[in-house]
């Protein structure tokens, strides 16, 4: 039995500084125990904190939102580096008071993430580096806190003497460019010319991973499953494509849905990487908030099993599309501008979503212009509008 011992690509990374008033945040133990056996009972009682990592980010704070106006407690574990996401975690203690448990802390230092899971029921691991964008700019910063943050939540998991259900988000990435489906034009959007692929991609695609993002979310999804494999964590992995709705900080590197609208209502160009043609299949937060509540529900049957998650082929849009939807449903027509193909971007994904729908019973409820409609609306009465200028230097940034 040995302590946790400093991982060096923690150095330099801020320990766990909490928060709230009147509660302590307890010290990593010394003596923290390696593997345990897994007979302890599922950790899925009401009486301990659900932990969200990442928290105070989009999905995380609706999750929050939603274990929270049933009565649990959740722990909120962020650095709260995205710009913006101190607003959601303010928005959750504003609603929820004391039952919020904020830590900050990075999931880069496992001293933090272990004080973090220590007393808490079931783990939803969210935090992330979340654009490719990003990630090739700089892949070793990408890496360590997908990768390595993520090794740190299992860690911090099998060591721990309860029994947590953990959840992943992984990413659609981890299937890579797709380059040998081949693709037809139909209108404005790019469709398979396989038939078969009328219900999307399913699980059974071999991962490849494209760009330091998918190779950092897939080396992580890889991990959980086989954590849940070799040491029996009831772990599932969600494969997500894109997920929109309120109180998501959407920029040109992610989150684009939001990010378009915010444009259109500031009155700001919106730019196409591409030709525009590509098709995405994208969730409404309300329904990933559901598959996420019934994955802890049924996580005894869906462990140690991956999942594609989106809107599925009734939910999808080509970015022409979408700006389409968006004209009809802002005051003044938004302007378009086009720009070269970024690196690792499909031209064609649709999740197959009936593996989970099967397991868990599972069906999407929100259309995607009603919930396109949805997010218009709550932008609109609760986000400035953008100046001109950081719309300028984000585009600079993004390329
Ligand atoms: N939103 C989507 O469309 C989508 C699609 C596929 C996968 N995902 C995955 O879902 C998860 C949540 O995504 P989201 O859209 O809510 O993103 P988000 O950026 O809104 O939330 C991520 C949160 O993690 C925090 N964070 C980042 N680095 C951290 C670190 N080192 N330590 C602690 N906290 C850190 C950020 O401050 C932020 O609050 C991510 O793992 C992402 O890869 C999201």
């Amino acid at each position: 039995m040995s302590a946790l011992a400093p991982s060096p690509l923690s150095a330099g990374v801020p320990s766990p500084a909490f928060i709230a008033p009147g509660e302590s945040v307890p010290v990593a133990a010394e003596g923290s125990t390696a593997s345990r056996p897994r007979a302890a009972s599922l950790e899925t009682g009401e009486e301990s904190p659900v932990l969200v990592t990442g928290g105070a980010g989009f999905i995380g704070c609706n999750l929050a939102d939603h274990f929270l106006t049933r009565g649990r407690r959740v722990r909120v574990f962020d650095n709260l580096c995205r710009p913006g996401v101190e607003r959601n975690l303010a928005w959750l203690r504003a609603r929820h008071g004391d039952r919020v448990q904020p830590r900050l802390g990075d999931v880069r230092d496992p001293h933090a993430v272990e004080a973090a899971v220590r007393g808490c029921g079931p783990v939803f691991h969210f935090a992330a580096q979340v654009a490719v964008t990003t990630s090739l700019s700089d892949p070793g910063a990408d890496f360590d806190i997908n990768a390595r943050g993520t090794l740190n939540v299992l860690e911090a998991v099998r060591r721990s003497p309860r029994r947590h259900p953990l959840v992943y988000t992984s990413t659609n990435k981890v299937y890579g460019h797709l380059d040998d489906v081949a693709l037809g034009v139909i209108g404005s959007r790019y469709e398979p010319v396989d038939p078969a692929l009328r219900h999307g991609f399913d699980e059974d695609r071999p991962v490849s991973f494209h760009s330091p993002y998918g190779c950092s979310k897939g080396a992580a999804d890889q991990y959980v499953l086989d954590y849940a494999r070799t040491f029996g964590l009831p772990a599932v992995v969600f494969r997500m494509s894109c997920i929109y709705g309120p109180r998501q900080c959407g920029n040109e590197d992610q989150g684009w849905i939001a990010y378009f609208l915010r444009q259109a209502l500031s009155g700001q160009p919106v730019t196409l990487f591409g030709d525009g043609r590509q098709v995405r299949d994208a969730l409404h937060i309300d329904d990933l908030v559901d598959a996420l509540s019934l994955a802890l529900e049924r996580i005894d049957r869906l462990a140690g099993r991956a999942f594609n998650l989106g809107g599925g082929p009734a939910r999808t849009t080509s970015l022409l599309e979408l700006m389409d939807l968006i004209r009809g449903l802002n005051d003044a027509p938004p302007a378009v501008e086009f720009a070269p193909w970024r690196a690792a971007d499909q031209r064609y994904y649709v999740s197959d979503i009936r593996r989970f729908g099967a397991a868990a019973g599972w069906t999407p409820r929100v259309a995607l212009p009603a919930g396109v409609a949805r997010l218009h609306r709550w932008i609109k009465d609760n986000l400035p509008p953008l100046a001109a200028a950081t719309s300028a230097a984000a585009s600079a940034n993004a390329r």
